[in-house]
């Protein structure tokens, strides 16, 4: 599904206002639904999985550009089919295992429909990055009617993010052509990154085992 064309469509947009439109409201009811999630976990459970969100609509240049990757027109219809991450949000964890908590809870909201799933902590890609990423479709309800649009969400932990930012900087500046021995050194990094997010989690459970030893209740 990821990049193809949806044929459910059924909704059609003459301008890229009215695209930009649809796609913000989406961005601003899935960043609403992570901040009750996440104020429910704090207040009621104790818990505080996620460390911050950060929300962006794709600037019209860069549509423009990964159409012309995909080798398609720059139509509204095509940014609709083929760009997946028009609207895009990223939530960073604390832990590993609360990217996939996070990622559950979103998945068992009803009417947001998961369209595909990349998991590229369980597979990194070549490059060494991690990070867990779900397409989504979610309803925006306008004066007449209710659209399915699609965002991007990507979830990782902030040692995760830390690397990527790092890394796109780096190959940003090198046009995505980084001499191997930089290339490599990120490959490096990465592992020292699943090895620092994998001893703070255990770190952390030790942390909430003894004070549930000693409180009889222990959350992060
Ligand atoms: P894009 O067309 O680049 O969006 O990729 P895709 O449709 O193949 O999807 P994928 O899930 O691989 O990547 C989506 C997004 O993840 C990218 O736009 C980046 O934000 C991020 N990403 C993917 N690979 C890398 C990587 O090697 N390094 C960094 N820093 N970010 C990456
Ligand atoms: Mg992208």
């Amino acid at each position: 599904m990821d990049g193809g064309i949806d044929n459910n469509r059924d909704w059609d947009v003459d301008s890229y206002e009215a695209l930009k439109l649809r796609y913000s409201a989406a961005l601003k009811l899935v960043m609403t639904r992570l901040e009750i999630l996440n104020d429910e976990l704090q207040e009621v459970h104790r818990y505080n999985p996620i460390e911050h969100i950060k929300g962006r609509i794709k600037t019209p240049e860069s549509i423009v550009k990964k159409l012309r990757r995909h080798g398609v027109e720059s139509t509204l219809d095509n940014m609709i089919e083929y760009c997946n991450d028009i609207a895009g949000v990223r939530i960073i964890c604390s832990f590993t295992s609360d990217i996939y908590k996070i990622a559950e809870m979103i998945s068992a909201q009803d009417d947001i429909t998961v369209l595909s799933v990349k998991d590229y902590i369980v597979n990194p890609k070549p490059s060494g990055y991690k990070s867990y990423h779900l397409i989504v479709t979610v309803p925006v309800y306008l004066s007449s009617r209710c659209d399915q649009v699609k965002v991007e969400i990507q979830i990782r932990t902030v040692a995760m993010d830390f690397w990527a930012s790092l890394e796109h900087k780096i190959n940003y500046k090198f046009e995505g052509n980084a001499p191997d021995r930089i290339s490599l050194e990120l490959v490096e990094c990465a592992k020292m990154v699943s090895e620092l997010d994998a001893k703070m989690l255990e770190l952390n459970n030790e942390i909430i085992e003894i004070s549930e030893q000693t409180t009889g209740r222990g959350r992060s």
